[in-house]
């Protein structure tokens, strides 16, 4: 019995991460996130309704669940008072159930304005953020200047901290990007109120993980974006500033590879990508247009559309072993109902040479062209399907193809945005 799942994007995020986690966490004890911050965007459509969560863990709508916010999150306080408030005013009780790292880097106001900034002033080479200061976070993670939870809880010290890191980057804002520094006494105010009304949530998270793992309880790590927008090994540098493959469940929340009994890839039967970068598969035609259509592809944080295309095997299959996939959880496999023909892309091409694996040079990844199959499409709805019998039978060797050229099983299939659309042929916590 698998007691430690990982539910991971293997694309570029929006695989629909969110109503999986959600499903799953109606057996878990508790979700942790691992890493990304409030850039992340997961819709949730209980009984109609939907949800929006950026922040807390999707457990959080499933009773008596505990969230753990790791340290390899960067968080704002602010927005994750916001999202607590949100919540509690629909009556689900959060602060009782949340509990976050005391490691966690904080995103401040002027990680905001910079990330803005910075991506007005690149104009054409923007990498498309969402704006909400993820980077400038991380990377003062990473220059050991940042400000922790933990600081946040100490008045004494804070000041002087809060004043040596707004002086560096008051200078960057305004002498580099001609944006009005902030003012020292409104960003100290702040983080000393958040930092309060936090106070009670700041915990151990790695502590608890291991208690939890000693009790035999059930722990979901939720990974947020996706695979292919990882820092390390995505399609830098259009990607986000965390590891978002499976390494950043260890060092975002402090357990050891020992704590991953599992890990669920959650795969869009097509592909999808907000923000610029490289995007092999991409389509420009009516059939763009229908994927964008028939899935609603708005992105849940920005609202911006997303661009779609045809699945990508080649890197799927790379995501597969990156993360060590156990098994896929193919989503939105009703938005294909319809198509005539349906491709898949099996090997890039690269200055005359084929290829079988994504290069690893950035910068070739603008330069690929996709070798693509064809399968023939299915005119009968897949849409609600609990059974893989109730499916068409092209849509059955759709997900067969998959199987075989990325290298791991199909355990469950969403069939729409409900949470009771999903044909389960294995339970990750039941195997
Ligand atoms: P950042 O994470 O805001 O720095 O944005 C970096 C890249 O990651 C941009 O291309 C964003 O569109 C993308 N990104 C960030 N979060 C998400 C997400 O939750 N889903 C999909 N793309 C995302």
């Amino acid at each position: 019995m698998n007691k430690s799942i990982v539910v991971l994007g293997t694309q570029w995020g929006d695989e629909g991460k969110g109503k999986i986690v959600d499903l799953l966490s109606r057996d878990a004890d508790a979700v942790a996130r691992f890493q990304g911050g409030h850039n992340a965007g997961h819709t949730l459509v209980i009984d109609g309704v939907k949800t929006v969560l950026h922040l807390i863990p999707a457990g959080i709508l499933q009773p008596g669940v505990e969230c753990l916010i790791g340290n390899g999150v960067v968080l704002s306080l602010k927005a994750l008072r916001k999202e607590i408030e949100a919540l509690e005013e629909k009556g689900v009780a959060v602060r009782s159930r949340i509990q976050i790292s005391p490691a966690c880097a904080i995103i401040m106001p002027y990680h905001e304005l910079l990330d803005r900034a910075r991506e007005e002033a690149m104009g054409d080479r923007a990498i498309g953020t969402t704006g909400r200061g993820i980077g400038p976070a991380y990377e003062d993670k990473i220059a050991r200047r940042g400000l922790r939870t933990s600081d946040l809880l100490n008045p004494a010290t804070l000041g002087d901290k809060v004043a040596q890191i707004l002086e560096f980057h008051n200078f960057v804002l305004k002498q580099r990007y001609g944006v009005d520094p902030l003012d020292l006494e409104a960003v100290l105010a702040e983080a000393l109120e958040l930092g309060e009304y936090f106070r009670g949530q700041v915990t151990d998270v790695s502590g608890r993980l291991y208690q939890l793992r000693e009790q035999g309880k059930r722990i979901m790590f939720e990974g947020a974006q996706g695979s292919l927008l990882d820092i390390d090994h995505g399609t830098y540098p259009y990607v986000t500033s965390s590891n978002t493959t499976v390494g950043g469940v260890c060092t975002g929340t402090g357990v050891g590879p020992d704590a991953i009994d599992y890990v669920l890839g959650i795969t869009k039967a097509y592909v999808t990508r907000v923000g610029g970068g490289p995007f092999p598969t991409e389509l420009f035609d009516e059939d763009g247009a229908r994927l964008a259509r028939r899935g609603d592809e708005f992105g849940a944080t920005t609202g911006r559309p997303r661009r779609c295309g045809w699945l990508d095997a080649v890197a799927l299959r790379r995501m597969v072993k990156l993360n060590g996939v156990t098994g896929f959880c193919v989503t939105k496999l009703d938005v294909l109902d319809g198509f005539d023909e349906i491709k898949i892309c099996t090997a890039y091409r690269l200055n005359g040479q084929t290829l079988d694996a994504p290069p690893l040079d950035a910068s070739s990844w603008a330069d690929l062209e996709p070798v693509y199959e064809s399968f023939p499409g299915w005119k009968d709805s897949s849409r609600g399907a609990t059974s893989l019998a109730q499916l068409p039978p092209n849509a059955r060797s759709y997900l067969e193809t998959m199987e075989n050229l990325c290298g791991a099983p199909v355990h469950i299939v969403s069939t729409g945005p409900d949470r009771n659309e999903n044909i389960i042929n294995q339970y990750p916590f039941d195997i």
